[in-house]
């Protein structure tokens, strides 16, 4: 099998890449790759091996430079002879931004770049399979506290907390119109959150948002609202089983389902709290967000939020005036928290025979040492 992957230094797709290359049924894996931050693209590639001291054998794994956003990617890709010979697409990357700013880019890349993607898959000759890489999330906020099922999505008249999850609905709609159905294969991840290996994971996305919890220790959520998740070994052994799999739908979540979701009082209960005398965890009630975040700045009594001083003396303490951007990077996920969702994964463990993923509360104990390394003010400017 000759490979086209996007999305490789990121999260999900350079994991997915190592695993491929590991697999003798892979060829070759030509990996969209664009220069950033000064790094040229080959060398970007080599770290995403290097990482975790994977063999990089540059006569199967090959960059391909190109970025989404060039609107001269489909004519390109379409000239690069080399690329006739791949059977199957994985289109991983995105503008995985839950960041309001960022939404120019976000649709740039999440719309605009899949459908370059998609225009010159489309002439592939040999073209095999079109994996594309949504995500779960695109069910939107109408099916609050549901167990959701793959054909509840897309739904045109879903309603999104961030454009992320709306461009990515958009996306598979286009791939779903061009790609035909013997041919489609969509994946779509819940929330991955770490590793379950005991190893430092590829990136601190979402680990991020709770060891900034943990440090808050006052939560303005619901301690039982359900949280699918799962750990980034998971997910990409399930894409990689899909891929190899006789598969009787086009469609997957890569969940945890109801038998491996958890919620924020297993996560925190899970975890040691931040070192120096620090409050119990406490769940209040989620409208108290608003005066948690304008406390820093101007709340002046009375307000609900002075009925748990200890906690502000300790903010006081621990944050060093960064509260307030730590909250505004963390209010999506709080949003997030409130829709109780979980999806089932029934279809993922029948074709690829995977039982069902460690819970986060349990693998936590092994990737939470690695949170430690995690700066809350840098990661709540890009949440
Ligand atoms: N992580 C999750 O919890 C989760 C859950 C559900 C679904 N997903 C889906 O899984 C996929 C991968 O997510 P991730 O967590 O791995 O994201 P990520 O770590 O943010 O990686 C994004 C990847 O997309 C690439 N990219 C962004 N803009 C680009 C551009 N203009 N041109 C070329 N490449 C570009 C990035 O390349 P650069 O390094 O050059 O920026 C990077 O390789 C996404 O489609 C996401 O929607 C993720």
């Amino acid at each position: 099998m000759n490979v086209f992957l996007t999305g490789v230094t990121g999260f999900l797709g350079g994991e997915l890449a190592v695993l491929l290359s590991k697999d003798p049924r892979v060829e070759r894996i030509y990996c969209l790759v664009r220069e950033y931050d000064g790094v040229e693209p080959t060398a970007r590639l080599r770290q995403v091996f290097d990482f975790h001291g994977d063999a990089f054998d540059e006569s199967r794994i090959v960059p391909v430079f190109g970025d989404l956003k060039d609107r001269r990617l489909t004519a390109k890709l379409a000239e690069d002879q080399r690329l006739q010979e791949v059977e199957t697409v994985i289109h991983s990357a995105a503008d995985t931004s839950f960041a309001a700013a960022s939404k120019d880019n976000i649709d740039k890349v999440n719309i605009g770049g899949t459908l370059q993607i998609l225009k010159w898959a489309q002439a592939l000759p040999n073209l095999n399979t079109f994996t594309y890489v949504g995500t779960a999330s695109i069910c939107g906020t109408n099916l609050k506290g549901c167990h959701i099922q793959e054909d509840q999505s897309p739904n045109r008249e879903a309603k999104h907390l961030v454009r992320y999850c709306y461009t990515k609905m958009r996306g598979e709609m286009l791939v779903r119109a061009a790609i035909p159905k013997e041919k489609l294969l969509i994946v779509r991840p819940s929330i991955i959150m770490g590793d379950s290996r005991d190893w430092k994971p590829r990136s601190y996305v979402i680990l991020w948002a709770l060891a900034a919890m943990n440090a808050i220790r006052l939560i303005p959520t619901d301690p039982h609202s359900k949280l699918d998740i799962i750990p980034m070994d998971y997910a990409v052994r399930a894409i990689a089983g899909l891929l190899f799999a006789k598969r009787r739908w086009t469609t997957y979540h890569i969940s945890a389902g109801q038998t491996s979701a958890t919620n924020m009082e297993k996560l925190l209960a899970a975890l040691a709290g931040p070192p120096n005398g620090h409050p119990k965890v406490k769940f209040v009630a989620p409208e108290l967000l608003a005066q948690i975040k304008k406390w820093p700045k101007k709340l002046r009594p009375p307000s609900d939020l002075f009925a748990h001083g200890e906690y502000l003396d300790y903010w006081h303490t621990m944050f060093n005036g960064n509260l307030r951007i730590i909250m505004a990077g963390m209010e999506p996920y709080f949003k997030f928290i409130e829709l109780d969702q979980t999806f089932d994964n029934s279809r993922l463990l029948a074709d690829t025979g995977l039982a069902n993923p460690t819970p986060p509360h349990e693998y936590l104990r092994t990737t939470a040492k690695y949170m430690n390394e995690i700066d809350l003010a840098e990661g709540a400017l890009d949440p």
